[in-house]
């Protein structure tokens, strides 16, 4: 920040990251992003507001601890989520694309509070009183101990909120929060950010935990929540595909807890549901026999997730072989059936390629390598793979089968539903043949390994 203490400073802003520079760029050297940046007026410093008060710096061994107070919220996959509830004072942003159910979420939040004795304030900027009356008819959130509030200037919510003393505060959305002290419009990324730090402020200062709802924008047309990512404490994103009920809640940051957590729900007729036992639901309509079908133990954070896997590979009708891909990256595809020809002299060059996630999950993990060449393997030589078995591991350019991370847990997650094979990397499996009671170990170290184990 190079113009301290100047009143009304113009600057650019990068309306996806928060990038800012002096002179306006056509693409933001931070994010890689084109035509992001937006002529935003600084703040000046003298106006700023200030947090609260400061105290001398402390020797850190005189710094006292509280016991942890947790508010859990009866939800057991957004406490888990959380890092085992709600921390006083916290500010968590809630992101996810439109439409995905944040909203829904937070209200249900509120709802379960409601019934340990929270009373909180739901506060929208988006919605109408009656429309969110609405909604919580269909939830069956109806608790007096549930206000709802609309508005969008700070400063007028802040007036009513604070001798309101509520337990929690939820704002749907920062996005349409602005604050009387800077001009730019709602939504621009001064007054997203600066609507963020008063309600922050307000947390700090109060101890009410406080929901941020933040719209993931493609368009760029407001401020996203990435830009809010350093001020929060923790960051939960909501994600899915609208098509499918699956939504998972993702701790990308929490600085109460591990990142490593995610939180699965399904959206139902009255709501998000909870689903304990993801990998029973998501394997609840496999079928039966049919080629191309393999199961894998993928990863989500600490928490195994028993995946199915579809390929069809068919002859192209057309001359050019058609690759589509849904839940698993293009180019990894390519780059198995590249391995698969070179490796086991077997041309997928000239067929159409379908791979597929079911239940509208993704995988990024390499360990799902594996699964998908059995998959596609298994559909181009018409071949069902055993039923009760999984398969999981990394696949090298020359063909070898890496190893991958936490074998243990994916093999104990197969055990659990009944699985009794698990074909994955010769050098995850060595010398463990046994680790796991009840289900056979077979360790592959190369393509042709993998196909004898197979068929
Ligand atoms: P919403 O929470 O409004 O999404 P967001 O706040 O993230 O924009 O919910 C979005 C969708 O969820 C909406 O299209 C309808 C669906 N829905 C249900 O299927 N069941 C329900 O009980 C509710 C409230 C919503
Ligand atoms: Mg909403």
């Amino acid at each position: 920040m190079t113009d301290t203490g100047e009143d009304e400073t113009m600057k650019h802003v990068c309306r996806s990251c928060g990038y800012q520079s002096p002179k306006w760029l056509g693409r933001c050297p931070e994010c890689g992003e084109w035509n992001t940046m937006t002529e935003e007026q600084e703040l000046s410093h003298k106006k700023r507001s200030r947090a609260g008060s400061l105290q001398d710096p402390k020797p850190i061994d005189q710094i006292t601890l509280a016991p942890e107070m947790r508010l859990t919220t009866g939800i057991k996959e957004f406490d888990r989520t959380l890092g085992g509830g709600l921390v006083p004072g916290s500010l968590t942003l809630i992101g996810g694309d439109p439409g995905i159910g944040k909203s829904t979420l937070v209200m249900q939040v509120l709802d379960r509070l409601s019934i340990k004795g929270v009373r909180s304030i739901y506060l929208s900027g988006e919605e109408s009183a009656q429309q969110i009356r609405l909604r919580a008819d269909r939830l069956g959130a109806s608790s007096p101990l549930l206000h709802v509030m609309t508005g969008t200037c700070v400063e007028e919510i802040m007036d009513k909120v604070r001798p309101f003393k509520p337990g929690l505060l939820a704002v749907d959305s920062i996005q349409t929060m602005f604050t009387e002290d800077i001009s730019s419009a709602p939504g621009s990324v001064g007054q997203v950010r600066e609507s963020a730090s008063r309600f922050m402020a307000y947390a700090k200062q109060t101890g009410v935990p406080v929901f941020l709802v933040g719209h993931v924008t493609k368009d760029g047309a407001i401020a996203g929540p990435k830009l809010l990512e350093h001020l929060v404490d923790t960051v939960l994103y909501f994600e899915g595909d609208t098509a499918h009920i699956f939504r998972i809640l993702r701790a990308v940051k929490n600085r109460y807890g591990s990142t490593n957590e995610i939180g699965v729900f399904e959206m139902k007729d009255a709501g998000l549901e909870e689903v304990g036992n993801p990998s029973r639901v998501l394997l609840g309509e496999r079928p039966e026999g049919a080629s191309g079908s393999v199961v894998t133990p993928c990863l989500e954070g600490t928490r195994p997730l028993l995946l199915e896997i579809q390929a069809l590979v068919g002859s192209s009708a057309i001359g050019i072989p058609r690759r589509t891909a849904v839940g698993v990256d293009h180019n990894r595809i390519s780059l198995l059936v590249a391995v698969l020809g070179k490796r086991l002299e077997m041309q997928l060059g000239d067929q159409d390629i379908f791979v597929n996630v079911a239940g509208g999950l993704r995988v990024d993990e390499p360990a799902a390598d594996l699964a998908i060449v059995s998959a596609m393997i298994s559909s181009f030589l018409n071949r069902p793979i055993e039923r009760d078995a999984v398969i999981f591991g990394e696949v090298g350019l020359t063909g070898e089968i890496r190893g991958v991370s936490q074998p243990d847990l994916r093999v104990r997650e197969a055990k659990k539903l009944g699985f009794n094979r698990c074909i994955m990397p010769k050098s995850n499996a060595e010398g463990r043949s046994d680790f796991v009671k009840g289900i056979k170990i077979e360790g592959a170290a190369s393509l042709q390994e993998l196909f004898r184990a197979l068929f």
